[in-house]
């Protein structure tokens, strides 16, 4: 055992595929507000060529967590026009579905469960095929790229986006509240835990293409006319474009996001914590948080931001 009293003592697999995502990796709450900014309208004319658009056009999203992008091809691709998002994970979907109607894109958008290697849909169905941060995910690169192809007619365009590496950039020395030393400590079992149970064996960001891979292989995959562009989007909550009320819901979600990891991570731990480590962990994020709030309240911006940079990479269908 290297240096922790409880990784021997883990129980097994605590998670279900079909809800994996959701409830161990990322929150929908904050991972689709930074999409809908990050696949805003700035970007459609970007998009269009490189995604292979077409107005009325059938489009494919492989694993569409939330459904940002698919809400916005739908918004682009206009009357006529069906977007197909796929995905295993059956809350994003219901999320997905519930912000189609509520921006009243249900009648061109479906949500569907399936797998990314064995998508439920037909041969040559779409014009386009796309997938988000998904790729990286899966071992088998191309059986994940074949399939795509398959549902893709012949002349469509199948492509590829994701966050290179880390990225992009962001704002240093940080100035909003970071986790104290002590909080560190308290979450170190804790981040040894999660790596084990939950990111190692569902393989979280292990299969990661390069970039300077990714062409090739579309190429050797038999693609045409391979298109590679890069887009930027700036993510912070002191822009003045981002209202009071989101920025505290934000700070809200991801308060309770944390709070809500440190409960089911200890969870995988049979041997139990210490007594206290947890109440005490939650007390630290509980005071990083109410620090941030405090701030946020009073007008004080910290002009903390990241940068991300995606990139598409594109080709077209024989
Ligand atoms: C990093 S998230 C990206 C979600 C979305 N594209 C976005 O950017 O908001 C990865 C997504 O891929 C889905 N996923 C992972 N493996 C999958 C598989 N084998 N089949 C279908 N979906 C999968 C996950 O459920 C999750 O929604």
């Amino acid at each position: 055992m290297p240096d922790s009293g409880h990784e021997h003592a883990l129980t097994r697999a605590p998670y279900r595929l079909d809800t994996v995502w959701s409830e161990w990796v990322q929150s929908v709450r904050w991972i689709d507000p930074v999409r809908e900014r990050r696949f805003g309208d700035q970007h459609r004319d970007l998009l269009w060529p490189l995604l292979g658009l077409r107005r009325g056009g059938t489009t494919v999203e492989v694993g569409c967590g939330g459904g940002a992008l698919t809400r916005s091809l739908a918004r682009w691709m206009g009357p006529g026009c069906a977007v197909y998002g796929i995905d295993r994970d059956r809350n994003f979907l219901c999320y997905a579905r519930r912000r189609a109607r509520e921006q009243s894109l249900h009648h061109r958008t479906r949500y569907l469960e399936g797998d990314a290697l064995a998508l439920p849909l037909l041969d040559a169905i779409a014009d386009a095929v796309t997938s988000y941060t998904v790729i990286e995910h899966i071992a088998d690169t191309e059986a994940f790229l074949r399939e795509q192809i398959r549902v893709c007619k012949p002349g469509g365009r199948l492509s590829v986006m994701q966050v290179q590496g880390e990225g992009g950039f962001s704002s240093s020395p940080k100035r909003s509240a970071r986790p104290s030393e002590r909080e560190r400590e308290l979450w170190r079992p804790l981040e040894r835990a999660f790596r084990r149970q939950v990111e190692r064996p569902l393989g979280v960001a292990s299969a990661r293409v390069g970039l300077a891979e990714l062409p090739a292989l579309l190429e050797a995959l038999g693609l045409a006319e391979i298109m590679l562009e890069p887009f930027a989007d700036v993510d912070t909550l002191d822009d003045a474009r981002v209202d009071l009320g989101r920025a505290r819901q934000h700070l809200k979600d991801q308060e309770n996001w944390t709070l809500a990891m440190a409960n089911r991570i200890a969870s995988l731990l049979i041997r139990p914590l210490p007594e206290d480590h947890l109440a005490s962990l939650k007390r630290c994020v509980k005071a990083r948080f109410r620090k941030q709030r405090r701030w946020l309240e009073a007008g004080i911006r910290t002009w903390d931001f990241s940068v991300s940079v995606s990139w598409v990479v594109s080709g077209r269908v024989r």
